[in-house]
């Protein structure tokens, strides 16, 4: 398929589908245990109507939005995604690079497979950086030095990771860290030979900012330990608030009064996120935590919510119920699995398309004006 035939997100993620050997597609597209979470954050998404209003003047539809001091083209940036030159080789620059083009926010991440460095030069001036806790101090303090440096102004700091996701995908495909070549993989390799090529090309991705973290390590568990750690408390949050200089965020909240306590701590926002349906079965779906999350906070800090957005309708039920941004991770990302950098453009098309049709459909010509009142009365709880 051809990917101006591409019409909708799920398009893009059906032809990734075909060029990517089954490990690394699963490893993006699948979700933790049964996967509940990961299919109910779109459903719940899908399940928030919105009422159109009609014979108002759309003619011009205005999608900026101003978020922690920048204004950008729409309202909505790239989430954090480590290895991602694993689902296709240079996805990281090139996403980034899509995010400056489009004057929206790129987050990088911790375990991206791109450096801290590199991808503050290819986002130029819209990078966010996105921060692991380790268990190693000096490994914090040594990726908050060089996001300092490197002259990021927004940190996100990800709290939903006191444990490693079970994520059963992973596990069927023996997907081994550091890589392992085993018959599955093999198998992939020979079906997928433009992957394959380009990966050769390219070089064996990596956790790039941790020094070769992924070749030199002996089990998984190592690898954890240097990316995060279980023992990450509220005090270490306020340790960080008194170090970043920056504007802070805390991605993975769900709880109400968690998203008090950033608050109280100082924080400028949270991202209500329960990432992308990776680490728990169980939890809620964004879309459900957030109203509450927004009544709590009463516009004390930036609402920013991700994990389901798949249409450009999902960010304006975002906006109507409290949030004021949202993240994207997977939509952007089946984009370049489905042809690379134009692939990535064609992803971002159809979200901007869909957002503005559906601004237009909903009478309101400015996405800073939706409210409340646009949802659909009969049917809030
Ligand atoms: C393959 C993959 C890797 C991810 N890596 C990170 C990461 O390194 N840091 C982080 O904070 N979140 C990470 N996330 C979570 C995303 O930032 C984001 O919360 C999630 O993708 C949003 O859900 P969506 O994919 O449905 O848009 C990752 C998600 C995926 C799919």
């Amino acid at each position: 398929m051809r990917l101006d035939r591409a019409a909708s997100i799920e398009d893009l993620r059906r032809m990734a589908r075909r060029r990517i050997p089954r490990f690394a597609f699963d490893l993006v597209d699948g979700g933790a245990e049964s996967e509940r979470n990961l299919r109910r954050n779109t459903a719940a998404f899908e399940e928030v109507e919105l009422t159109p209003r009609y014979m108002v003047d759309v003619s011009d539809i205005d999608m900026h939005a101003t978020i922690l001091g920048q204004r950008f083209d729409a309202p909505f940036g790239m989430a954090p995604i480590g290895m991602l030159n694993a689902f296709w080789p240079d996805a990281d620059l090139t996403l980034a690079r899509l995010c400056k083009r489009e004057n929206i926010p790129y987050v990088a991440s911790s375990a991206a497979s791109t450096t801290l460095e590199h991808l503050a030069e290819a986002a130029d001036g819209n990078g966010w950086f996105q921060l692991y806790v380790s268990s190693d101090a000096t490994v914090t303090e040594g990726l908050i030095a060089r996001a300092e440096a490197a002259d990021y102004k927004v940190m996100l700091v990800t709290a939903d990771v006191p444990a490693a996701g079970k994520r059963d995908r992973d596990i069927r495909n023996q997907l081994a860290v550091p890589f392992r070549i085993t018959p599955e993989v093999l198998l992939g390799l020979v079906a997928n030979p433009r992957w394959s090529l380009e990966t050769l090309r390219h070089g064996k991705p990596n956790i790039a900012n941790y020094a070769d973290l992924l070749q030199s390590a002996t089990s998984y568990a190592d690898v954890q330990k240097t990316l995060i750690t279980p023992g990450f408390t509220w005090d270490d949050l306020r340790r960080l608030r008194d170090r970043w200089r920056g504007k802070l965020l805390v991605k993975g909240i769900l709880h109400a009064e968690d998203a008090l306590k950033c608050a109280e701590i100082g924080c400028d926002g949270i991202v209500v996120s329960n990432h992308g349906g990776r680490q728990v079965a169980f939890g809620p779906p964004t879309i459900e935590a957030l109203p509450e999350i927004a009544k709590v906070l009463g516009g004390r800090i930036e609402i920013i919510v991700d994990s389901g957005v798949r249409r450009g309708a999902d960010v304006l039920r975002a906006k109507v119920l409290g949030a004021s941004f949202a993240l994207t991770g997977r939509a952007l990302a089946f984009g370049v699995g489905a042809g690379g950098p134009a692939g990535a453009q064609r992803a971002m098309d159809i979200l901007k398309l869909e957002m503005e049709r559906a601004l237009g459909q909903l009478g309101v010509p400015a996405f800073r004006d939706l409210c409340p009142d646009h949802r659909t009365r009969n049917r809030s709880p």
